[in-house]
């Protein structure tokens, strides 16, 4: 019996390429198939090859919600190439659909919709990563997320091959949390289209957004509100990109190399909060919850900002975000990660789970934590 060769990968597919480059973080081994596709047929085309070759596929935005393993990734890493934002049909004296191709920044989505005067995304501004990722993870700041104005998702159902479309209520949002993360093998998100609303008062829903805007809230518009927020993060160190007229004080270059905030908030009962301190932040949830903040947990339980293990250090400007201080491995971050869990844990008795997505380490972020803390020292 002759050998059975695998079929060959599409022309655009290439070996063996270097995913840190690729992640804010800048952590990660190779991938060991990569492919930059161009458009859908491009994209069906390196899927329904790698389904033919068995290997798994991860789709990868912006790098900016994402710790890969420092042996990389055995499958078929794919970037989608479209970028275009433009306004949809359906444009009617209330409302604009906007669309957004999976590879667009999200930061474009945000800049087209303030300078078109519609509201509902203002305040997601200075997020990385690109529209495509935005539902999967319902990313959320200062009182919007996406799950609020998103239309719908269209998408590649990898098991059919199929396109298919989305409504909101299909992608079954939660906090940071769509049917697009709980499944991340059963669709390729293609575009997005978000419904928003024309001359809609900005969002100042957080005080926090409305003491930075400042004695102009009553009349502040959208882009006041955005540039408002732009400067939050960056004074937490969590503003990656620089517009033009923008002050650049950003912090140390490590801060910037992090994926944004390294836990969920965690959504604990009121057990739960009647054991922590009274000054601990807790905001009540519909179903009589409460959602604790974990850089408040993190702070609070002996874990300062700076604080280091190997090359991975707690930012200089935000407990929450974990940062590589230049040659961190995945190993290191790890490491610090179950650091500051255990010890969350230890003081409060919460649990912490982490939001990036974990690429190439063969388990759940829960079971790897677990494993990394059953090595830690005892000392606290
Ligand atoms: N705090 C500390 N120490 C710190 C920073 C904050 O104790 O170093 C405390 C403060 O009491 C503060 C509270 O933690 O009031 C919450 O902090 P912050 O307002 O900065 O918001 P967050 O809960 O840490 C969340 C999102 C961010 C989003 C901001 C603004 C999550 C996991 N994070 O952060 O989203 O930008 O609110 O709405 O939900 C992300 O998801 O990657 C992200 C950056």
């Amino acid at each position: 019996m002759p050998p059975v060769r695998p079929h060959r990968p599409p022309a655009f597919v290439t070996h063996d390429v270097p995913l840190a480059p690729l992640t804010t973080f800048g952590i990660g081994g190779s991938a060991r198939y990569f492919a930059r596709c161009e458009g859908v047929a491009q994209a069906v085309e390196a899927w329904g090859w790698a389904r033919s070759e068995g290997l798994p596929v991860f789709v990868l935005g912006g790098g900016s919600n994402l710790l890969v393993s420092d042996a990389g990734y055995s499958g078929l890493v794919m970037v989608l190439g479209g970028t275009g934002v433009s306004v949809g049909p359906g444009v009617t004296a209330e409302c604009v659909t906007l669309c957004a191709d999976a590879g667009a920044p999200w930061e474009a989505v945000v800049e087209a919709a303030v300078a078109a005067g519609v509201g509902g995304v203002e305040c997601l501004t200075g997020i990385p990563g690109t529209a495509g990722a935005a539902p999967i993870q319902n990313i959320g700041a200062y009182g919007q997320e996406v799950a609020d104005t998103l239309a719908h998702v269209q998408a590649l159902d990898t098991t059919t091959g199929a396109l298919v479309t989305f409504t909101a209520a299909d992608c079954a949002f939660g906090y940071r949390d769509s049917r697009f993360k709980r499944a991340p093998a059963g669709h390729i998100v293609l575009e997005i289209a978000l419904r928003l609303p024309v001359g809609a008062r900005p969002c100042l829903r957080y005080p926090e957004v409305e003491r930075a805007v400042g004695a102009r809230a009553a009349t502040a518009t959208l882009a006041d509100v955005r540039a408002a927020i732009r400067g939050l993060r960056r004074s937490k160190g969590m503003l990656l990109d620089t517009l033009p007229n923008e002050a650049s004080d950003a912090g140390p270059p490590s801060d910037l190399r992090s994926a944004g905030s390294f836990f969920v908030n965690p959504t604990v009962d009121a057990s739960a909060v009647a054991r922590l301190p009274p000054d601990a932040p807790r905001h009540p949830q519909p179903d009589g919850r409460f959602k604790l903040a974990a850089a408040w947990l993190i702070s609070n339980a002996g874990i300062p900002r700076g604080f280091r293990r190997g090359a991975a250090a707690v930012s200089s400007r935000h407990a929450l975000a974990l940062t590589n201080l230049g040659g961190a491995t995945a190993d290191d971050v790890l490491h610090l990660a179950a650091w500051i869990r255990r010890a969350v844990r230890g003081r409060f008795g919460v649990t912490l789970v982490p939001e990036p997505v974990l690429l190439g380490f063969g388990a759940g972020a829960t079971e790897l934590l677990d494993v990394v803390e059953s090595t830690l020292s005892a000392d606290l």
